[in-house]
């Protein structure tokens, strides 16, 4: 079989694909064009991807031999699952070996918004320091606060661990409703959970753990900026366009809340210029996920999802198992093209 990856891999991750699969990698660490990965996709069962690549119903009718898409990340709203399920092509993901290094970056971002940390780094690069004093870059302290986490999934989870260490009550939104993971979740980090404008009102610190889709795309507003205190630090390392944009630069312009950290935009790598002008906000480039050791996890975690599915094992890591019949259907058929 002829497989398509679209981005480095670790070495242990690519030996593995290497001796199950005859491979072709982009190897450069810049996005390819959709173009080339239409031309690079001919002959191929499988394509190993990443975040900016959009794999949508297009893609499945142009390269009908294409039977599974390895997506190294957790979220997948780059892919069209229903498109996907149509043409009878496997997803994968990669949860779960992200959580840590995620929580870690929120964490991060959390603290720099809330204790003005790039902020003071800037003053002292210009040399505008001049001595201590009393009032100078006053920030917000985290003990005996209140953190609200909307998505408390794994990444979520991992969060509250953090968040329980440094003193802060938790409030949470979650999607389903079984009481049980909440009694869990109240057992294990004291946690509650709230209806989303009740959290807005009630934060002082709010991170953002949802996966974007219809449900959730601007699920942070005009109107919930409106609900929130105006000291509340939003940090936001899911997707972009969970959170309005525009209506969040006009809270920060307007002070309506206090600050906010970002590691996703709504259109990346794009940064709004009214964004990059404020202040009080602490931006790096979506890399939640990024450190060597989640990276060789999620590499491995693709592969390995890839070569189960190809030797007739539903994947764990398969987010549309639905499509798991016509995927093994298209294994016994010959390349159509
Ligand atoms: C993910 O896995 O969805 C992350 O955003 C990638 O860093």
């Amino acid at each position: 079989m002829k497989v398509f990856v679209t981005g480095k891999l670790s070495q242990k991750a690519f030996d593995a694909l290497s001796q199950f699969a005859e491979v072709d990698a982009y190897e450069a660490d810049d996005p390819m064009g959709r173009a080339d990965v239409e031309a690079r996709l001919e002959g191929k069962d499988a394509l190993v991807c990443i975040l900016g690549d959009q794999v949508d119903a297009a893609l499945f009718k142009l390269r009908p031999q294409l039977k599974l898409v390895a997506n190294v990340a957790v979220g997948y709203n780059n892919i069209n699952v229903a498109d996907a399920n149509q043409a009878g092509v496997l997803i994968t993901n990669t949860p779960g070996v992200l959580d840590n290094a995620t929580a870690d970056l929120a964490f991060g971002l959390l603290l720099a918004a809330a204790r003005r940390i790039v902020e003071g780094d800037r003053f002292v690069r210009q040399g505008l320091w001049t001595g201590w004093k009393r009032e100078l870059m006053l920030g917000a302290e985290l003990n005996g606060k209140t953190l609200g986490i909307v998505g408390m999934g794994r990444i979520g989870k991992a969060v509250a661990k953090r968040a329980r260490a440094f003193g802060l009550n938790i409030i949470y939104t979650r999607d389903g409703d079984d009481k049980k993971t909440d009694d869990i979740l109240k057992e294990t980090f004291a946690a509650t959970r709230v209806e989303l404008h009740d959290l807005c009102r009630r934060s002082d610190f709010i991170s953002v753990h949802c996966p974007l889709k219809k449900e959730t795309h601007h699920l942070l507003g005009k109107a919930e900026f409106d609900l929130m205190q105006p000291h509340c630090v939003l940090v936001n390392s899911s997707r972009g366009a969970v959170i309005d944009e525009k209506a969040l630069i006009d809270a920060l312009e307007k002070k309506k809340i206090g600050s906010c950290g970002l590691d996703v935009f709504e259109q990346e790598p794009a940064v709004p210029k009214r964004l990059i002008a404020l202040d009080n906000v602490v931006l790096v480039p979506h890399i939640g996920s990024a450190t060597r050791e989640t990276r060789a996890a999620m590499d491995e975690l693709a592969v390995q999802g890839l070569i189960e599915a190809f030797s007739g094992q539903l994947p764990a890591n398969a987010v549309n198992p639905e499509s798991w019949e016509k995927f093994s259907a298209k294994l016994k058929t010959p390349a159509s093209k």
